[in-house]
């Protein structure tokens, strides 16, 4: 972090689930790393519940060691610990924020060098309700104002509304206080080791560039399951479901960069301008290209209704109309309860011609990156069967990055997006244009599902979900190759 000057990280939200599990570990790890100085960060943590610092301490510490590592990292722990001071207010109380920010500038003083500037990190871990009041509220009370240079920049998660109309509201509200270069939106898929060398697979490597197209993949996956339910949940979750839950925006991001065209460089508004360009071209979902499934026992949560039609498993078929795809579904399948915990892209790719072989039951040629776990990019191959005869078998070039990258740890999405947003970089955060364009894509559906028009089957929790997705799988083309 090439900036200098004081850094102050405000976790509003602090006691939250989001804040323990996610944010404070994420900013434990940073500073364990040694990108967190100091000399110049404080945390602040804000939130309703009275507490003093020590007790929010307290509440975390067991987030942000493990007993592997405790040993290990003790000194760095009680050295982030200090760094955490706790401000409790309301969220629509100007009382409350002028303490938070009479809090800060006392940091900021402490920590200031002569040439510093002051930078400040505003992390909404709260619902997107209490959104417009704490943004309003920052934004009179807690915004940068030293002479010397810095910044004031929000940091959001999803759900960012639970339809088009409501996103849009939400983004005009936070848009009337800040400027987009001020807001992260944070989508953590877009924080994935292997959905961020998506870019280099696709643009630096010769072989791929004139496969990429509709003359050569018959289909493309993208692929998100859960063993476990919606456990402790249910309230939340039955309110937005699976699609706006997972695919509406992880999936999709996903999706967005392996159809995306190149940009023109690296610059985050060149990237972002081709994953809108996708979004847009994308046609309006037939609802028979569309399963939905609930697992068994979703409604016996005491906070679901006992009528609930919320999917919780959803494959939906995207069709992208431009030159290089159409024609080529896109299916985006997730599901919580399910047999297995994977998230993985599939390309597959046509049938050879002139099957001179008579090979081409035993599968055809797949590109498989699995995002999760055991993060790895594989490629289903045909090779003649060693032997003998001239028989042929599907098999694999294996890239797992375990075994390829031995004792390199592969950081944590939420490390490497709050890293971005202390550096000033917008790549991997999703811009209003592209929020707003995904938003478009799935609200009739969204609508449709509210309304009762398409219905979720039943499943059993543990199994694949419904086998209407296998049988709209097959329809859509994709050939189940061996072994999966
Ligand atoms: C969150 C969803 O955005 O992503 C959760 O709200 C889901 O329902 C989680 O469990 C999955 O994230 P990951 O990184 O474990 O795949």
């Amino acid at each position: 972090v090439s900036e200098t000057g004081s850094l102050s990280i405000i976790v509003l939200g602090a006691s939250g689930d989001l804040a323990k599990k996610k944010t404070f570990p994420a900013l434990f790890n940073l500073f364990h790393q040694g990108f967190l100085n100091p000399d110049e960060v404080h945390i602040f943590g804000y939130a309703r519940t009275k507490l003093s610092d020590q007790e929010l301490r307290d509440k975390i510490h067991g987030y942000l060691v493990d007993e592997k590592n405790a040993s290990e990292k003790a000194d760095a722990l009680s050295k982030f610990l200090q760094l955490i001071k706790y401000v409790s207010g309301p969220y629509d109380s100007e009382d409350g924020f002028k303490r938070l920010d009479k809090a800060i500038s006392e940091h900021e003083i402490s920590k200031r060098t002569s040439e510093g500037s002051s930078r400040r990190l505003f992390y909404l871990a709260l619902p997107p309700s209490v959104y417009p009041p704490v943004c309003k509220m920052i934004k009179a009370w807690c915004t940068n104002k030293s002479d010397l240079g810095g910044w004031t920049r929000i940091v959001v998660e999803k759900p960012f509304g639970k339809d088009l109309e409501s996103a849009e509201q939400l983004s005009s509200q936070i848009g009337a206080l800040f400027d987009e270069p001020q807001i992260y939106r944070i989508d953590h898929y877009l924080g994935k080791e292997l959905v961020q060398n998506m870019l280099v697979l696709r643009f630096a490597n010769r072989f791929f560039l004139p496969l990429w197209n509709r003359d050569n993949i018959a289909n493309v996956q993208i692929v998100f399951r859960e063993d476990f339910g919606t456990e402790g949940r249910g309230g939340y979750f039955d309110e937005y479901g699976i699609i706006r839950d997972i695919i509406q925006n992880h999936l999709l991001q996903v999706l967005c960069l392996v159809a995306m065209e190149k940009p023109v460089s690296l610059k985050p508004e060149h990237i972002r301008d081709e994953k809108v360009k996708v979004l847009q071209s994308v046609i309006p979902i037939k609802d028979e290209e569309v399963v939905l499934g609930q697992y068994e026992g979703y409604r016996d949560d005491p906070t679901v209704p006992n009528d609930s039609n919320t999917p919780t498993f959803a494959t939906t078929i995207l069709r992208i109309d431009n030159e290089r795809w159409e024609g080529v579904p896109f299916i985006l399948k997730a599901g919580k309860a399910m047999s297995s915990k994977k998230a993985d892209i599939r390309i597959q790719f046509k049938d050879v011609p002139g099957d001179i072989f008579k090979c081409q039951k035993q599968g055809r040629n797949e590109f498989v990156i699995r995002l999760q776990p055991s993060e790895a990019m594989y490629m289903k191959l045909t090779v003649k069967q060693p032997g003998l005869e001239m028989q042929t078998v599907q098999s694999e070039l294996d890239l797992s990055y375990k075994q390829r990258y031995q004792g390199v740890s592969i950081p944590e999405a939420y490390e490497r997006l709050i890293l971005d947003t202390i550096k000033g970089d917008q790549q991997h955060f999703v811009r209003r244009d592209e929020l707003k364009a995904a938003w478009e894509i799935f609200t009739p559906l969204l609508h449709r599902i509210r309304d009762g028009e398409v219905k979720s089957i039943a499943y059993k929790p543990g199994s694949r979900g419904p086998t209407e997705a296998d049988q709209l799988l097959e329809k859509a083309g994709y050939l189940q190759t061996h072994g999966y």
